[in-house]
Parts: structure tokens; sequence; C-alpha cells
């Protein structure tokens, strides 16, 4: 899942912890920023909108936009507005609409 990101962590040195994104595994920072976490993992998609289906990640980092909406905690949240938690269950929002619709 990690990918070539053009975002840097400010610290190596902070205690990992694992998460997964739409069951992918990703070891990130404990109480990093969730969205700034998943840029720096690689993360290049958040959610796809559902009535286009276009691909949307972070854009304000201030809980302005909503462009960076995930689901954890069976809640849509923005993650610019989560810290990283051990054993987070973290998924593309509206994924599973948009593939039903599709059938
Ligand atoms: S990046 Fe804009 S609300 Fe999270």
């Amino acid at each position: 899942m990690k990918t070539v990101s053009p975002f840097l962590e400010l610290a190596d040195d902070a205690p990992r912890v694992r998460v997964w994104f739409d069951g992918q595994p990703l070891d990130l920072p404990a109480g990093a920023n969730l969205a700034a976490a998943l840029l720096a993992a690689g993360v290049q998609v958040f959610r796809h909108t559902p009535v286009s289906g276009a691909a949307r990640a972070p854009f304000c980092m201030m809980g302005a936009c909503f462009e960076c909406l995930v689901e954890t905690g069976g809640r849509v949240q923005q993650a610019c507005m989560l810290e990283v938690e051990d054993g987070m269950r973290i998924a593309r929002p509206y994924d599973a609409e948009a593939n039903d619709a599709a059938l």
C-alpha cells in the first residue's frame, strides 16, 4: 500500500501503531494528524465523490473543505480532525454504495 509520497513526516522517532486503510495495514506515528500521516504513507485517494466518483484528498487540513472524509469508528469524519490511534480501521466512505449502484 505504501507508495512514493511527496509528503514527509516531521519526526521519524515517533512510536508506530498499526492501522488499516481499506484493509491494508499501515504503521503510522501514534497521535499524528491522521490525514497528514496517511498522505506521508502514500495514500493519495481518501474518498470518491458520491455523484461523479471523482477521487478526492485533503486540501485545507483545517476542517473546512471536507475533502478528507474517511469512515472510521462507524462514522464518516474528517481525517484532518483526527489523531492516529492504534487499531483504527479506516475506509473510503461511499465506495460500497457506488459499487452497489454500478451493479
Ligand atoms: S482537509 Fe479540508 S476538512 Fe480535512
